[in-house]
């Protein structure tokens, strides 16, 4: 049986194939940080030559910020197509003290693969490659046809890849896309997630005298945009953490009582919420679960905050200036845009006089939802119970990925998220990692998905 064949190819080379994805785990390739250009493109080209020597079609895609990597195997009408899809660009990674070991020199200590990206993306990426592996070098006729796009722009919020789907749409015509860039509920609990939260992610520049003022001079005659910043984020939320932007709500499609019974039934915990974020307890917006807030309910918050003097001791100013990132997380049917001009009115409405106010929209993502019952739905279910050896759970996810909204309308195929890492992998925080055993179930997901699919 070919499934056999695959399975004891996967164990034999699972250590190798560890030490391939430290190798690519060594790259920076931080896609916000242009130091790091270099480092970014090297990853795409490392990935796209692993496609290449397993016989795909590989192009590397030249475009005005990181290349894409599209790659397809012989494709042949009789069956079906799988779309993969991930991300080669990884996060910074300050705060650099807190990390136990530096992250780009991959660490392997009791099971667990420390690093940048180890999880977020190029872990759960490189899980599909290896499986392909498997078929490739053992000889076994693929049941399907594999295409992959790989993109180097999602975690700065880079436009290539919707570009690209949007031109391209014939090219990327598939069954179904796979993405592997979620996690599991939890170690013990399988999950396929069939919602993502959007984005719109905002900057507020405030300007107030023309330099540093002395505090004693000037101080009390002159507007301070550290008090007028606080003033406008104090009022973004009332006490009851819910938001305060005028028609921020209108078009938030509510949790009904089907979902809601279906994630009390995941019995998430405060327990639980303190483990998985170190946190002292839970907050968020009054009459909803912790689940509910964390996935079928928009935020607001603060991302980064600065203004005046942060060093040892006292200086004292009045500040010229102070700013604030703030990000918006989405649900269906909230538009990234729209959000972002009632955000502007908003803040502009509600700044206090003396400060010149600057509101820039950075970047926003669609809320998507796709459907559960779809035929190439329930083959993921049955991959993921194959892989991970236990039935999987329905989740919603509260992260975003931006590209699954332009795939839902352009391509019109499912979408299916099969997520291997974990919730407290420390995705975009110190100490990144992704567990081996995780990475091997998660291979053996995406083998057993290619059977699956097939008719
Ligand atoms: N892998 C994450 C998305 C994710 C996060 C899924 C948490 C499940 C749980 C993805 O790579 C990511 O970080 N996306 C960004 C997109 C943003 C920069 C537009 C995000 O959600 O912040
Ligand atoms: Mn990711």
């Amino acid at each position: 049986m070919s499934s056999e064949r695959i399975t004891s190819y996967l164990s034999e080379h699972l250590d190798r194939h560890v030490e391939q994805l430290c190798d690519w785990l060594s790259i920076p390739s931080i896609s916000s940080v242009s130091e790091n250009d270099d480092d970014t493109r090297r990853a795409a080209v490392f990935i796209a030559d692993e496609l290449r020597g397993l016989g795909l079609e590989v192009e590397l895609v030249k475009t005005d910020g990181h290349p894409l990597v599209f790659a397809q195997s012989e494709q042949k009408p009789e069956r079906r197509t799988l779309l993969f899809y991930g991300h080669y660009d990884v996060q910074p990674v300050d705060p650099l003290d807190l990390w136990t070991s530096p992250p780009f020199e991959p660490r392997i200590a009791d099971g667990v693969i420390y690093a940048r990206g180890a999880c977020d993306d190029k872990g759960q990426l490189y899980a599909h490659v290896k499986a392909l592996e498997a078929y490739v070098e053992e000889g076994v006729e693929l049941p399907v046809n594999v295409k992959f796009i790989i993109e180097g722009e999602q975690e700065c919020g880079g436009p290539a890849v919707y570009r690209y789907t949007e031109q391209n749409a014939d090219k990327l015509a598939c069954d179904a896309v796979v993405i592997s860039d979620t996690s599991l509920y939890n170690a013990e609990t399988p999950a396929v997630c069939y919602s993502l939260r959007g984005l719109t992610y905002m900057q507020i520049d405030l300007t107030g005298p023309g330099a540093d003022l002395h505090s004693g001079s000037f101080g009390g005659v002159v507007q301070n945009p550290g008090n007028a910043l606080a003033e406008i984020v104090a009022a973004l939320k009332d006490t009851d953490g819910r938001i305060r932007i005028p028609g921020f709500y209108d078009n938030v499609l509510e949790v009904d009582d089907e979902e809601r019974a279906a994630f009390a039934s995941l019995n998430y915990t405060d327990d639980v919420l303190r483990k998985e974020t170190g946190a002292p307890g839970p907050f968020g917006e009054a009459g909803y679960t912790t689940l509910e807030r964390m996935w079928a309910r928009p935020t607001c918050d603060v991302n980064g905050l600065w203004c005046g003097y942060s060093g040892e001791g006292a200086k004292t100013i009045v500040p010229a200036a102070a700013a604030a990132k703030v990000s918006m997380r989405l649900v269906p049917d909230q538009k990234p845009d729209e959000i972002a001009e009632l955000f502007e009115k908003y803040v502009l409405e509600i700044a206090p006089p003396g400060v010149e106010v600057k509101v820039t929209y950075l970047h926003g993502a669609e809320a998507v939802m796709v459907p559960r019952d779809s035929e190439l739905m329930q083959a993921g279910l049955r991959a993921m119970e194959r892989g991970f050896g236990k039935a999987p759970v329905f989740i919603r996810e509260g992260g975003s990925i931006p590209i699954v909204g332009t795939f839902k309308a352009c391509l019109k195929s499912p979408v299916l998220l099969l997520g291997y890492g974990l919730p407290d992998d420390n995705i975009h925080s110190p100490n990144e990692k992704f567990h081996v055993d995780n990475f091997a179930r998660g291979i053996l997901t995406t083998a057993a998905m290619l059977e699956e699919a097939a008719h």
